[in-house]
């Protein structure tokens, strides 16, 4: 789908505040202001944001890398940590556009999988993941500060990878079925 209107492109420093103000107010997990910039420090290519034909931003997606050394082999996991769009432009493509864009961004680090937590009351987000291909590994009980459990949900994004290496190196932190 293409997106109209909006553009999404790469996060910069002068970012910050307006990623920052998106965050609180749509998202109940915060992260002081190191934290954004570490993670844009580390891995600029999936931290994106949408701004407006005006250049009003409108939504952020930011990720890290994650090296998983399991048994013998290693597997390079993008991990997205943190997505919001502003609730006014919501339904209009902003949400995919910047998965989208993450993935590519995650894949220019090596990654092979990606995945993320989510709650498990979070419809919109929920939806918009399956869209797109992740799928539920598993519930992480208890995830949340206010005790709200999590799926984590992942992606294959190499070519050829089964899903099993995925589990191993991901299924010890889920402790329930996700059809629990
Ligand atoms: C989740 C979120 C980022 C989605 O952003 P968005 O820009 O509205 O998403 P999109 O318009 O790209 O939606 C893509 C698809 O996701 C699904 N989707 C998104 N919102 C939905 C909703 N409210 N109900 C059902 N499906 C929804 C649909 O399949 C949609 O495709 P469609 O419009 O063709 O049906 C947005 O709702 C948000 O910021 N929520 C608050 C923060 C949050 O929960 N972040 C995720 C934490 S893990």
């Amino acid at each position: 789908m293409m997106l109209t209107n909006y553009r999404i492109r790469p996060f910069r420093p002068e970012d910050l505040e307006d990623v920052e103000r998106i965050n609180k107010v749509f998202l109940p997990e915060n992260y002081p202001g190191y934290f954004f910039m570490e993670n844009y420090r580390r891995f600029p290519n999936s931290f994106l944001v949408a701004e407006t034909e005006e250049g009003d931003i409108v939504g952020y997606v930011m990720c890290r890398v994650e090296p998983h050394y399991t048994r013998g082999f290693t597997l390079i996991l993008g991990h997205v940590l943190s997505i919001a769009v502003s609730k006014e432009h919501r339904r209009r493509g902003i949400g995919e556009a910047l998965m989208l864009r993450a993935e590519e961004g995650l894949l220019t680090y090596g990654s092979e999988a990606i995945y993320l937590e989510v709650r498990v009351s979070n419809e919109p987000a929920i939806r918009l993941y399956e869209k797109i291909g992740y799928k539920k590994l598993g519930i992480i009980p208890f995830y949340y500060a206010d005790g709200e459990d999590a799926f984590l949900m992942y992606k294959v994004v190499k070519e050829g990878l089964d899903d099993s290496l995925v589990y191993q190196a991901l299924g010890r932190r889920v402790a329930l079925d996700k059809d629990r």
